[in-house]
């Protein structure tokens, strides 16, 4: 909506941009929320793309030793209680999007799968986030990173998302593209509560 404005706007003056539109907008799948800028690299197939991330800050917490569903459930919990106010500025931190799981198949010290969720940490916070209260959460600044990702819709769970990372990896295989499979990430962009327009992505580094 605003980019639809803003196109009108732009036509209205004649090509001479309106200050709003010099505000970098959001693909349509953060609705609201703040997350994370990239550039599109490349388009590789209708549902797959090279991305390139901005470096920015993430908030996240470990979990080994727990099947996915209470990895995540107990690394969501942990990151909305600090955007909930414990942190050492008792300060409500906005939600924003997507939330974040790097997967990394056996790397717990009894080879089981450890996850890493992630919050992305507001833009007006960005460049000072308040810290957590937990030791076990904590600020995750990630460098400019480029991610081969793969989207799809609906409700999805850990089988789905090892299937969309298995195909993603045979498709970059097809195509020749070299990337890091030692871990993958699920984004999810919606809370349960959106019922439709739901967008889901599978992200490995690209190399
Ligand atoms: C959290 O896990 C990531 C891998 O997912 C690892 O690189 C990082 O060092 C871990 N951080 C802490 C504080 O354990």
């Amino acid at each position: 909506m605003a980019g639809a404005l803003c196109a009108i706007l732009t036509l209205l003056a004649l090509g001479k941009a309106p200050e709003q539109c010099l505000t970098r907008t959001a693909p349509w799948f953060c609705h609201d929320l703040d997350c994370p800028h990239y550039e599109l690299v490349t388009n590789i197939e209708d549902d797959v793309e090279l991305r390139a991330y901005d470096a920015g800050t993430w908030v996240s917490t470990n979990l080994t030793g727990m099947d996915y569903d209470e990895a995540i459930r107990t690394g969501f919990m942990r990151l909305y209680s600090y955007i909930s106010g414990a942190n050492q500025e008792r300060r409500r931190i906005e939600m924003t999007a997507p939330v974040r799981v790097e997967m990394t198949p056996g790397a717990g010290p009894f080879c089981e799968d450890h996850f890493r969720v992630s919050f992305y940490v507001p833009n007006a916070l960005q460049d000072d986030p308040p810290l957590p209260l937990s030791k076990d959460v904590f600020m995750d600044p990630s460098p400019a990173t480029s991610y081969y990702v793969i989207s799809y819709g609906g409700r999805t769970n850990e089988k789905e998302i090892l299937d969309k990372a298995a195909d993603l990896a045979q498709l970059l295989d097809d195509a020749g593209l070299s990337y890091d499979f030692t871990s993958f990430f699920h984004a999810g962009y919606d809370s349960p509560f959106r019922l439709f327009n739901r967008h889901n992505e599978v992200w490995i580094k690209a190399l």
